[in-house]
């Protein structure tokens, strides 16, 4: 049984919203709402769900860039929250990000080569000049990027290279679990694949442990080996890719899926369509009870009573719906 790496135990993260006036009360928006999950050694977790589910506030919650408001994060057996300024520093070291917008996340006024070094210089002090420079060279050529670049400045690459730079970044410092945040989001289609064949290999070759975020569910396909599916900042699902995609056990799941592209037109016309209706609701005045309810197509009165626990609906498979074991056993077509 592989190790467990990284286990987020019912973490929210609450934003405190300050209006115009001074005297104005705070409002509160839930980003992330108790959520909880566990990351084995050399595994790959997607995270799926619409603009503003709270992808971003989990991944950065989990590396505490953002501080979470609520919950545990226990890396390698340790609480992340507990730890000190300079503890939290060292364990910075094997905990990274990848970001959706390669070109705006690097610096424009420090070189290829700095940028890359630059978690160098925090998580290893001491290491000299020259020991760097090696270590700068050998990750750009890991990411497909010629050494000899290191002194140019990011504004004279293309979306695809600067991603390599960001990636190279990522991985200086040798670390165990990178979050991928929409990292080929921004690209031209044709540079998707390319980074996305980049970062399985990098997973391979190096070990690494994945947290891969992205709205698009044919990317998360690719390289998940489970799926998590976020709602209002809460787990509507999990579980293994292939249970996920054939048998989704939650209605928001199935809808989300309905709706991606699949390449096989004979499947894509046989598949029963669920279309999601209207824009999620706002985060500061979440519907009682399920929060899906007010775009769910089977939504009960029962259903406005108390938010669903996950419940299990096959192995490590689990949906936050009260009527999932009904909705796992209608059929659907999608491609696992
Ligand atoms: N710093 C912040 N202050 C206040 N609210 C925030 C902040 N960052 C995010 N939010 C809000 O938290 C919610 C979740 O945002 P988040 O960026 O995590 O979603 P997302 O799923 O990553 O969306 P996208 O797919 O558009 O990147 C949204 O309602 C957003 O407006
Ligand atoms: S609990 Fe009710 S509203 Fe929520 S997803 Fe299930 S059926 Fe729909
Ligand atoms: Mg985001």
């Amino acid at each position: 049984m592989a190790e467990t790496l990284l286990s987020v135990e019912h973490l929210s993260t609450v934003f405190e919203l300050r209006g115009k006036s001074l005297f104005a009360k705070p409002v509160h928006l839930t980003a992330v709402n108790d959520v909880s999950f566990d990351l084995v050694a050399g595994e790959t977790l997607g995270i799926v769900g619409e603009s503003g589910c709270g992808k971003s506030t989990l991944g950065r919650s989990i590396l505490r860039l953002i501080e979470p408001t609520g919950g545990r994060i226990v890396w390698q057996g340790r609480s992340l929250t507990d730890l000190s300024d300079s503890e939290m520093r060292k364990a910075r070291r094997d905990l990274s990000i990848i970001f959706q917008d390669p070109i705006a996340s690097l610096d424009p006024r420090m070189t290829v080569g700095q940028i890359i070094a630059e978690p160098l210089r925090v998580a290893e002090p001491d290491l000299g000049r020259a020991e760097r420079r090696e270590r700068v060279s050998r990750v750009m050529e890991e990411v497909g990027l010629a050494p000899e670049m290191a002194n140019r400045y990011p504004h004279e690459f293309s979306g695809g290279q600067a991603q390599r730079i960001g990636i190279a970044r990522a991985i200086v410092t040798e670390p165990k679990l990178i979050v991928c945040d929409e990292p080929v989001s921004a690209l031209d289609v044709s540079i998707q694949a390319q980074i996305v064949n980049l970062l399985k290999g990098l997973k391979e070759r190096m070990g690494l442990t994945l947290i891969f975020i992205s709205h698009d569910l044919s990317v998360v396909r690719l390289v998940s080996d489970r799926i998590l599916v976020l709602y209002l900042g809460r787990v509507v699902e999990i579980g293994p890719r292939k249970d996920v995609f054939q048998n989704p056990g939650h209605p928001y799941t199935k809808a989300l899926l309905s709706a991606a592209p699949i390449p096989d037109p004979v499947v894509a016309r046989a598949r029963e369509r669920t279309v999601l209706q209207g824009d999620p609701p706002s985060p500061i005045r979440p519907p009682s009870g399920c929060a899906f309810r007010t775009r769910c197509p089977i939504a009960q009165p029962v259903c406005a009573e108390n938010p669903p626990p996950l419940i299990p609906v096959g192995d490590r498979h689990r949906a936050a719906c009260l009527f999932a074991e009904d909705v796992v056993q209608a059929p659907s077509t999608m491609a696992g």
